[in-house]
């Protein structure tokens, strides 16, 4: 073994990946912990060896390193890594490595998170995270807000949504499959924007706002497919009865068939399942968030689940109409302000987790492909402006609780079919057992052009 052969080198620590300490490498480090010196013999005298010995040495890593005095004394250091606590007495503390990974510092072989991402500290620093998107992603938030006056909207950092993949909030926020059949489209004619007021919120309207529905949450249950619906088929019963509805969205969760529950279903089956069985209300059979076993018997009613009954006593399930859909704005606002709250669908890009007030609008920011579909309730609209612009927008409820966006709601670009919202907008008409209110959905269905 040629000694000068022995090259280890000795270089800076440092990385595009941000380690944060810089250190010089020193001998065999790899190899640090292990015993090497300290197997050479039992006692001092044989294990160290004073001036230049070569043969004093161990193997290591296919070559040799040094028990010798020699070996820290040019400028190749090759001791052995116990060199210096076997042959010196040297007990120096031992270096602790940490990974800098942005704002979290990770001990050496440990674990942490960094946002929702996995990262595993190695040897000196040295880390691997996992790559994936983020739903609270701090970049996003960045670049949103520093264009928020251009854009109309502003984010934020949600606590609810730090830590957790954009792939969960994709499965587990939203949860309504794209149309695969449509409901019977409609076309309201006859109407035009002038006709209609420049403002209109259901929830503040005079005569309804006590029937409008809370704000729910859907939690980590991909299942707006049920909880949509049930809220706008409360709003239409409440505003039809004069008396506030919560419709069971747990009802339609279990008991809707051909659905994946918490993993997404299908509007046109949600609606078929309220016009043909009816559900309770929520108070009687409350929300989950899991899918579970469906608790209503076909031939079940208010009174055989137990449920409290209405003021006029009625024991039958609360049921809808027949459901169609509306896909021209002004349509869409003439159906809010004469009947109640409908139903939109929406494509979801990852900014609109983040928004916290203004007019929503897709931004540059994300990637232009639509990564998520939803579905939300439109419960009214409205016009802001903006020095010499004028901004139309939807008032949507959202189902995320009252934490997110506006109190729960968020407001949408109206007239752009921004997201998508305006291309399939559901609604039904409250209680088709009502005789006058049935006559009124024919007539108004033979008046208007079927798609
Ligand atoms: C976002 O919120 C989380 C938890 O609420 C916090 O730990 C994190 O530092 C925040 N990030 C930014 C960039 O403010
Ligand atoms: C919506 O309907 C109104 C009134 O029928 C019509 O004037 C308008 O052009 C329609 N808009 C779209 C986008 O089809």
């Amino acid at each position: 073994m040629i000694r000068s052969l022995v090259i280890l080198s000795v270089f800076i620590v440092s990385s595009s990946f941000g380690q944060q300490f810089t250190t010089e490498k020193r001998y065999f480090d790899d190899f640090a912990g292990q015993s090497f010196c300290a197997t050479r013999s039992r006692n001092r005298e044989n294990t160290c060896c004073n001036d230049r010995l070569d043969e004093c040495s161990v193997p290591i890593a296919g070559t040799l390193c040094y028990c010798d005095e020699f070996c820290d004394q040019h400028i190749n250091p090759d001791c052995c890594p116990d060199y210096e606590p076997v042959c010196k007495g040297i007990v120096s503390d031992p270096i602790t490595y940490t990974c800098e990974v942005g704002d979290v510092i990770i001990k050496e072989f440990e674990e942490g998170k960094v946002n929702c991402n996995l990262c595993k500290c190695r040897a000196k620093g040295h880390y691997e995270c996992e790559q994936d998107e983020c739903l609270s992603d701090t970049d996003l938030i960045r670049d949103v807000n520093s264009h928020g006056s251009q854009l109309g909207w502003k984010s934020y950092n949600y606590t609810e949504f730090y830590g957790k993949k954009l792939k969960e909030g994709l499965t587990y926020r939203l949860g309504t499959f794209e149309p695969r059949v449509k409901v019977k489209s409609m076309s309201r004619l006859g109407h035009n924007a002038d006709q209609l007021p420049r403002h209109f919120n259901s929830a503040q309207h005079e005569e309804w706002r006590e029937f409008i529905s809370e704000i729910h949450d859907q939690g980590w249950c991909g299942s707006s497919w049920a909880v949509s619906t049930a809220s706008v088929a409360s709003d239409r019963i409440g505003i039809n009865l004069k008396e506030s509805q919560d419709l069971s969205s747990q009802n339609l969760l279990s008991c809707v068939r051909h659905q994946q529950g918490c993993t997404g279903g299908h509007l046109d089956n949600a609606w078929r399942y309220l016009n043909r069985v009816g559900v309770a209300d929520d108070e009687c059979y409350p929300y989950e968030s899991a899918v579970g076993r469906c608790l209503a018997k076909k031939s079940d009613n208010l009174r055989t689940m137990g449920c409290k009954l209405p003021n006029n006593q009625r024991e039958s399930l609360f049921k809808m109409g027949p459901a169609y859909s509306l896909n021209n704005e002004t349509d869409i606002m003439w159906e809010i302000s004469t009947y109640g709250p409908v139903q939109a669908t929406m494509w979801v890009y990852p900014d609109f987790f983040t928004y916290r007030s203004g007019i929503y609008r897709k931004s540059q920011f994300v990637d232009q492909k639509p990564k998520g579909f939803h579905s939300v309730r439109l419960i009214g609209w409205g016009e802001e402006s903006n020095g010499y612009q004028t901004a139309k927008y939807w008032i949507a409820a959202n189902s995320w609780g009252r934490w997110w966006g506006e109190n729960g709601f968020f407001r949408i670009a109206r007239g752009t079919n921004e997201c998508g919202i305006e291309d399939y907008v559901i609604a039904a008409m409250a209680d088709h057992h009502d005789r006058k209110q049935a006559r009124k959905v024919r007539s108004h269905m033979k008046r208007s052009n079927r798609v």
